[in-house]
């Protein structure tokens, strides 16, 4: 038997590339492929790339100008680029970076198989269609490897929402919601290869809304389907819009025991003005309107959020009103960015805000954020918790895990298990993260 090519993938971007990558991998082992750490000694390069800000998309070409010398050595090393610059940018990347073999956007994955045989007879393979093809589907004969005690699952892709500033609805396409059998079966095997926490995956994954046995499925009762999975411990999803929190979610996060008390909802500013003129069509009113019936129905829940800064126009007063809406919300995490013009997008044509004042104000609301954070996560100490531990600290004997509210747990004890769900008493709050003892 010949032996494995190796396989060098990495990821950048959101928590759908994490996945994809993993499907790539899966897509490539059929044809002998293995996976390295190293981009040294692999037989194929892919970077699964991301095109949300201007800086995400510039790395992908200082990147690929690293693997000069590589290819250089080694003539038969295949280097591809995946995912939303691939979809964006398409044959342009092969013209600006000759080294590159291959180019795949994130709805043609599952045709990687052939395109590799291409590029091993020598050709340039490209393909950055949005087929009809199901490509779960087609990817889902997988090695039925074990896994670590948490996973990603995609249940939803595609954004028909048009924000006035984003990629997403170019590169990942018009919305599209998976059957709720496959993703049933699906998390089964998850389970059966050790996995006991799954987070549901969608770029607007409470739009969710997939064909079921009875017709149209919601997420939440996608997420009752999944409660009744024996050895599933905990339920997650990721990320979700205002506008598409229904009721029965809501109610769910009240309800659902798997379910756990954490909701990223970004809501990207606290202006009016700015959300209008973004197209998220909701206003600060009903976002926080929306945030009070989600802590009634669980009022221990934990809110993240995604905030953009210096989006045209913005004015210090629509500012004001971002830093006042995180005031009343007071985020246990929240993401915030400074605007990126990206070409194609409507807001990119507009007046744009000056550089530093857009930096200041980042400064600020990172301040503000960082001090709530630090608040809630404070007030975590004297709490029991329950953690599912996933890996080694960097002490001796000690394990980390995250809580149900997504804080990492650092416990010393030698008897604890990756994959295991413990009770723990949280006794100190550190920089990032909260230590404890087995209660
Ligand atoms: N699907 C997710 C967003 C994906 S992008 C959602 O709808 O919330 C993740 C975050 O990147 C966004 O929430 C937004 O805050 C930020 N972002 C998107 N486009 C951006 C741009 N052009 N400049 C700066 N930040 C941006
Ligand atoms: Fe982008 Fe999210 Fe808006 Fe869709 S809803 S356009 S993914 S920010
Ligand atoms: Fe980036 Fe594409 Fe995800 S642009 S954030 S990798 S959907």
């Amino acid at each position: 038997m010949s032996e494995p090519k190796k396989l060098f993938i990495k990821t950048y971007g959101c928590q759908m590339n994490v996945y994809d990558s993993e499907r790539m991998a899966e897509a490539l082992g059929g044809q002998g492929y293995v996976e390295t750490k190293s981009a040294d000694d692999a037989d194929m390069i892919l970077l699964n790339t991301c095109h949300i800000r201007e800086k995400a998309a510039e790395k992908v070409y200082s990147e690929l100008g690293r693997f000069k010398g590589l290819k250089a050595d080694k003539p038969d090393l295949k280097i591809g680029v995946a995912g939303c610059v691939a979809q964006a940018e398409g044959q342009e990347i092969m013209r600006r970076q000759p080294l590159v073999d291959l180019v795949v956007g994130p709805q043609s994955y599952h045709r990687l198989p052939e395109m590799e045989a291409k590029t091993r007879a020598g050709e340039k393979a490209l393909d950055t269609d949005f087929p009809e093809e199901d490509k779960f589907e087609k990817l889902k004969n997988r090695p039925k490897a074990k896994r670590g005690p948490t996973a990603f699952l995609t249940v939803q892709e595609g954004c028909d929402k048009f924000c006035a500033f984003c990629v997403v609805p170019y590169t990942r396409g018009a919305e599209v919601s998976r059957p709720a059998d496959r993703i049933l079966r699906e998390a089964q095997d998850l389970v059966e290869r050790g996995v006991r926490e799954i987070t549901l995956l969608g770029q607007n994954v409470n739009a969710y809304h997939g064909a079921g046995s009875n017709g149209e499925m919601t997420l939440a009762g996608l997420i009752w389907e999944l409660n009744k999975v024996d050895g599933l411990e905990r339920i997650r999803f990721t990320t979700s819009h205002p506008n598409d929190m229904a009721d029965d979610l809501i109610e769910a996060h009240g309800t659902c025991d798997k379910l756990m008390p954490y909701l990223h909802l970004p809501v990207q500013s606290g202006s009016d003005k700015i959300l209008k003129r973004m197209n998220r069509s909701h206003t600060s009113e009903s976002y926080l309107r929306l945030i009070e019936r989600i802590r009634a129905a669980r009022p221990d829940i934990v809110m993240s959020g995604d905030f953009i800064v210096g989006f045209p126009e913005e004015t210090e007063e629509d500012f004001q009103a971002t830093l006042d809406l995180v005031e009343e919300v007071k985020y246990g995490y929240a993401y915030s960015f400074k605007y990126s013009t990206r070409p194609g997008t409507p807001a990119a044509e507009r007046a744009q805000v000056d550089p530093q004042a857009a930096d200041d104000r980042l400064q600020r609301l990172q301040a503000l954020i960082t001090r709530h954070q630090r608040e809630i996560q404070d007030a975590m100490v004297g709490r029991t918790v329950r953690v599912l531990f996933e890996k080694p600290g960097r002490l001796p004997g000690q394990m980390v895990g995250k809580s149900e509210y997504l804080h990492s747990v650092h416990v010393v004890g030698p008897e604890i298990s990756s994959g295991d769900l413990r009770a723990v008493r949280i006794t100190e709050s550190r920089a990032n993260s909260l230590a404890g003892a087995l209660l």
